[in-house]
């Protein structure tokens, strides 16, 4: 079954660093951060895991709980924090999913069998407080995730539910957002009080900030 946006993620239940966990019922009212690695004790995994708990009060401040998740067993993982702490100077304390039958990994095709039979890539899923897939990125288990744009991503899906709005091209808060096409003028006067430029009739921005 391949994920899609939009779709409500699979349900599991597994046992984490934290203890066992029903996943729906884990993310609560919240938003999940749920993500993949290759392996433990491997240096890349190494630095994002080490990054994702540096980062705990920017996911927090968005309601997100950062999961991750690699085909090792609880105690492996254990082991590894260990050496995440020591080596990233933080201290890891969301909970890291165990797999070792990479039942989890095949339900959310992390497993790629032209990188690995045995190991997940780097799977990203952000998903809203209805469980609903909002975004989701794969890459190679090479290349490290950018946590700037996966912070910079949940804070555009996140304002985009808010205000109604899309957000370009490296938009970051404070700047300028864009009116959907299907939104009318005459609708987005309503709606955007302030005012909007028209810079094409489907290019249309609003300083959402000014409201
Ligand atoms: C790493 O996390 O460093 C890694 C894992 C598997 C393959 C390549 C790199």
């Amino acid at each position: 079954m391949t994920l899609l946006l939009g779709d409500t993620v699979p349900d599991f239940k597994a046992d984490t660093t934290t203890g066992p966990i029903s996943f729906h019922e884990w993310i609560g009212e919240d938003w999940a951060f749920f993500f993949s690695h290759p392996a433990d004790f491997t240096p890349v995994c190494t630095t994002e895991m080490g990054r994702t708990a540096q980062l705990a009060d920017q996911f927090a401040a968005r309601r997100v709980k950062p999961i991750g998740l690699s085909t090792d067993s609880v105690e492996e993982h254990l082991r590894w924090i260990e050496d995440v702490n020591d080596t990233q100077n933080t201290t890891l304390r969301f909970p890291i999913v165990a797999d070792p039958d990479f039942e989890i990994a095949k339900l959310y095709e992390m497993i790629h069998p032209g990188e690995s039979r045995t190991a997940a890539v780097r799977s990203v899923f952000i998903i809203d407080p209805d469980k609903k897939l909002r975004l989701s990125m794969t890459y190679p288990m090479s290349v490290g995730r950018n946590f700037d744009e996966i912070l910079r991503a949940i804070d555009a899906l996140q304002t985009g539910d808010a205000k109604g709005v899309a957000l370009p091209a490296d938009w970051r808060p404070g700047e300028r957002a864009i009116i959907p096409p299907s939104v009318t003028n005459a609708d987005a006067n309503v709606k955007f009080p302030q005012g909007f430029e028209e810079i094409r009739p489907y290019l249309r921005t609003v300083d959402i900030d000014a409201a």
